[in-house]
């Protein structure tokens, strides 16, 4: 009698642990519920967002949202969300989340006008935000222009690959120069002017160097090699936007390239690279200016593959990966 007493009791345990793992199951894919906020979106919130956007993200050190941040080589994000429905209109998607996952999965898919191929895939190295992380700078986006709408959100989740897990989630390792190289080396280079790299002539690191082209203080943190390696030989196969290289014909007849470092109503300075130690800046007034365009080559020397060793080119590259802050 006490054996199948027993008995009835397991198999009572047994539908129950059924139902429930059946009521668990069903509750998770349908995402939590919603009810109560469920510790599914604990994490995710405009506020979070915002502290990964100027950390962790390393967003601001390309974009800036407003007066926050300085950084000009990326479209600036403030009130990204109600531009978000300008862009679709261009794009395609069917909502402005949808647009902003898209940009920040698949950066190269759409690129905003007048901004060159330079944004990373932020869930790979350098950067490697975790799923919820970009979850949480997409509340923090929508929060610029838009209402919050966690929900909107999460629909979107399982397009967010893990961090690392991009192009089929292979593992990923750490980056080795195809040669021994010295970042130590590199850092000599990159700050000797009469060297033969010179970098410092026209970018910044730091505060050390001339303000004329991108500051590359913490680039490491946010490109990879692969990408330093490309910006050194083919300058020009990506052009960071406001460096682009301008055509100018004075009223005289003499032509000038170079940057556009001021542009006001009256004058404008333009910086440019006639071989010496340093960059010189050129003042025009507005009616001076007789012809100008826009080039699509880069002011920066296009003959690094010629002036650097291997050796050089590695001990360089090592140094700016190790920028990274
Ligand atoms: C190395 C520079 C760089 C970093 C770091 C970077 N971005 Fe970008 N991002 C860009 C550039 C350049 C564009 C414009 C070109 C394009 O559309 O890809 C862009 C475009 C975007 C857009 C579309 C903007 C619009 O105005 O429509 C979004 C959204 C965005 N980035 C989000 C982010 C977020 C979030 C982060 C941090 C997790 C981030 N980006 C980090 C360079 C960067
Ligand atoms: C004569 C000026 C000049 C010199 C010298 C120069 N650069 Fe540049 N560099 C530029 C300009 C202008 C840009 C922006 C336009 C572009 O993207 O090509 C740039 C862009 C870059 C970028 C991409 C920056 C970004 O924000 O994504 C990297 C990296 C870079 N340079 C590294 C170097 C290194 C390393 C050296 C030295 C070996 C060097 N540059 C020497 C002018 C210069």
């Amino acid at each position: 009698m006490s054996k199948s007493f027993l008995l009835i009791i397991a198999f009572g345990a047994l539908v129950l642990g059924l139902f429930i793992g059946i009521c668990y199951y069903v509750t998770n894919l349908s995402g939590g519920g919603g009810h109560g906020g469920g510790g599914d979106t604990g994490g995710i919130s405009a506020e979070v967002g915002k502290e990964i956007y100027f950390g962790d993200g390393q967003c601001s050190t390309c974009h800036k949202v407003g007066g926050e941040g300085s950084a000009t080589r990326c479209p600036d994000h403030e009130g990204v969300f109600a531009t978000a429905f300008e862009r679709i209109k261009e794009t395609g998607d069917k909502s402005p989340m949808e647009y902003l996952v898209k940009s920040i999965v698949d950066p190269q898919a759409y690129i905003v006008k007048g901004f060159g191929k330079i944004m990373p895939k932020v869930f790979n190295p350098p950067i490697m935000l975790s799923q919820e992380k970009i979850l949480a700078v997409l509340a923090y986006l929508q929060s610029l222009g838009g209402d919050e709408d966690i929900d909107a959100i999460m629909q979107f989740k399982d397009m967010i690959p893990e961090a690392g897990g991009g192009e089929g989630g292979e593992e990923i390792k750490p980056w080795a120069p195809p040669l021994p190289a010295d970042p130590v080396a590199g850092e000599k280079l990159f700050f000797d002017i009469n060297g033969p790299a010179g970098c410092v002539k026209c970018h910044t690191i730091m505060n050390k160097g001339a303000k004329v082209c991108p500051d590359l203080t913490g680039i490491g943190a946010v490109q990879l090699p692969e990408y330093f390696v490309e910006s050194i030989l083919q300058p020009s196969a990506v052009i960071v936007n406001g460096f682009e290289t301008v055509y100018l014909v004075d009223i005289d007849g003499v032509p000038y390239s170079g940057i556009i470092k001021r542009d006001t109503e009256t004058e404008l300075d333009l910086a440019v690279d006639e071989g010496g130690s340093e960059i010189t800046i050129y003042t025009f007034g507005k009616d001076e200016i007789e012809e100008m365009a826009k080039q699509d080559v880069s002011m920066m020397p296009g003959n690094f593959s010629e002036m650097l060793s291997a050796k050089q080119l590695y001990d360089i590259v090592s140094f700016l990966v190790s920028q990274k802050s």
